[in-house]
């Protein structure tokens, strides 16, 4: 009876790990493709370096809106961001318009591009499926 035990919780440990490592989302890649996501359909507006417009695009660079729930921030790529919004201090009130035309993965490396660029570091990446889960 142990040492079924022992063998169950053995096996189980090895399909976790290896299913995990599978999992695993190369965060590097995806922010050298949202380089050029990023330069296609952000730079227009948030600027080649992050920095905005002032009164007009909020930074992306050193945003503090990049710390808030991700799900914030797919969800204002995804539906775009209407209505006042205040980041680091500073309010804004200009329509972005939604990008939704963009894939789930083109969101997401578009997103952990511009948190991991200009002074941003964030080690735990958006996916493509989180990105999924909150298309309308
Ligand atoms: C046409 C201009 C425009 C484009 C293109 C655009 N944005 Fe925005 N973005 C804005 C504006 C304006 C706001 C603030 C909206 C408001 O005032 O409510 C904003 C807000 C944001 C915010 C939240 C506030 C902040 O500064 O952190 C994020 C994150 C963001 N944009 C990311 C992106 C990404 C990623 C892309 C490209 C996929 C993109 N934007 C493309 C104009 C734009």
């Amino acid at each position: 009876m142990y040492k079924t035990m022992v063998s169950f919780f053995i096996a189980a440990g090895v399909i976790f790990l290896t299913s995990s490592f599978y999992q695993k989302y190369d965060l590097p890649k995806s922010i050298e493709r949202g380089k050029d996501v990023y330069t296609t359909y952000c730079m227009n507006c948030h600027m080649v370096d992050g920095n905005g417009t002032p009164d007009v695009y909020p930074p992306l660079a050193k945003s503090d809106y990049l710390k808030k729930p991700v799900k914030l921030q797919i969800l204002a790529v995804l539906n775009g961001q209407d209505g006042e919004v205040i980041v680091n201090g500073k309010k804004y009130n200009v329509l972005m318009p939604a990008q939704n035309y963009l894939t789930d993965e083109q969101v997401a490396d578009a997103l952990n591009y511009a948190r991991n660029s200009w002074g941003n570091k964030n080690a735990l990446a958006i996916t493509p499926a989180q990105v999924k889960s909150l298309r309308k």
